[in-house]
């Protein structure tokens, strides 16, 4: 199963602290971790650490980032080929995570805003060759409309996984993808719906479906997803568990989902997987380092898998 990822790679600086600070104030984080995220990167990795075959197309600055997170790739199983360099910044997000596990993230775009359709092209004779494109929002528009074109002019579904919100993002360009895979909150902002209730998230999963985007998945956090279709539409449920770091949590998701559903072809069953696969990461602290290996996960959920 080969899937190209075009997207995203940050350094992760996450401070673990109480509570969040107040405007003018300084507090004390009583513990740090720095690691590899971005979306993109988080669900390759996650992709790739379940055994699918990735095409990462990314790039990262010319700082004291950049060999950490191609080493990084590397030794995830993930090809350096199209992890291109600009000169200058690599992507960062400073991290917060508060004692309820809830996180605020800053992202500072760096190499990731330059990642161009021209870099799609050059990667054009490989990117044929996957199942399946996965895209996310910390790339430049111009970037993810173009990949949705080439994913459509190859034959290629594409999943676009709408964050961080953007409110500029355009319904009628991203209309030819497979899947969406919004948040409530990316939901809202993409319809101009409510999401209070399930039934607010189906009305306005439909004004999604309606320019003919084909399959609508909001994630629920703990409450699971909500698949909908023109035909119908399910709730699949999550799972219970002790939440430490939440941050990642959805890339996870992505990541499992993708490389379930490259496999299988049956998007339920998958969906139920990456809810086990994603539940699993907030047990565990940071991004990437809470995402399990194959072997892992299948050790760990015998019953479920
Ligand atoms: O979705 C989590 C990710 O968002 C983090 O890894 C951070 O880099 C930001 O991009
Ligand atoms: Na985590």
């Amino acid at each position: 199963m080969k899937i190209a990822v075009i997207g995203s790679n940050n350094v992760d600086l996450i401070s673990y602290i109480h509570r969040m600070p107040e405007q003018g104030e300084t507090i004390e984080a009583p513990d740090f971790r720095l690691g590899c995220g971005g979306k993109g990167a988080n669900q390759a990795v996650a992709a790739s650490r379940l055994g699918s075959e990735i095409l990462m197309v990314t790039r990262v600055g010319t700082d004291l980032f950049a060999e950490n997170t191609i080493a990084n790739f590397k030794e995830n199983g993930i090809d350096d080929k199209y992890i291109l360099r600009t000169e200058g910044s690599s992507g960062v997000a400073p991290i917060f995570v508060d004692e309820q596990s809830n996180n605020s993230i800053i992202i500072i775009k760096g190499a990731n805003a330059l990642l161009s359709p021209q870099d799609l092209q050059d990667a054009r004779a490989d990117i044929e060759q996957c199942q399946l494109i996965v895209l996310q929002l910390e790339i430049s528009l111009e970037t993810v409309y173009a990949a949705i074109d080439l994913g459509k002019e190859l034959g290629i579904p594409v999943l676009l996984n709408p964050a961080p919100a953007a409110p500029e993002l355009s319904l009628e360009r991203v209309k030819s993808v497979e899947f969406i895979m919004p948040n409530e909150t990316e939901l809202s902002l993409l319809s101009g719906m409510p999401v209070e209730s399930i039934e607010d998230i189906s009305n306005a999963a439909h004004v999604l479906l309606d320019v003919g985007i084909k399959n609508v998945i909001v994630t629920l956090g703990v409450r699971g997803v909500l698949w909908v279709t023109a035909e119908g539409e399910k709730l699949i449920e999550g799972n219970k568990v002790d939440a430490i770091d939440t941050t990642g949590a959805g890339d996870a998701f992505i990541g499992c989902f993708s490389h379930y559903w490259a496999e299988t072809g049956d998007i339920e069953e998958s969906l139920r997987i990456a809810n086990l696969y994603a539940g699993d990461s907030v047990t565990k602290y940071g991004t990437q380092t809470s995402y399990a290996t194959a072997s892992e996960f299948k050790e760990k959920y015998t019953d479920k898998l």
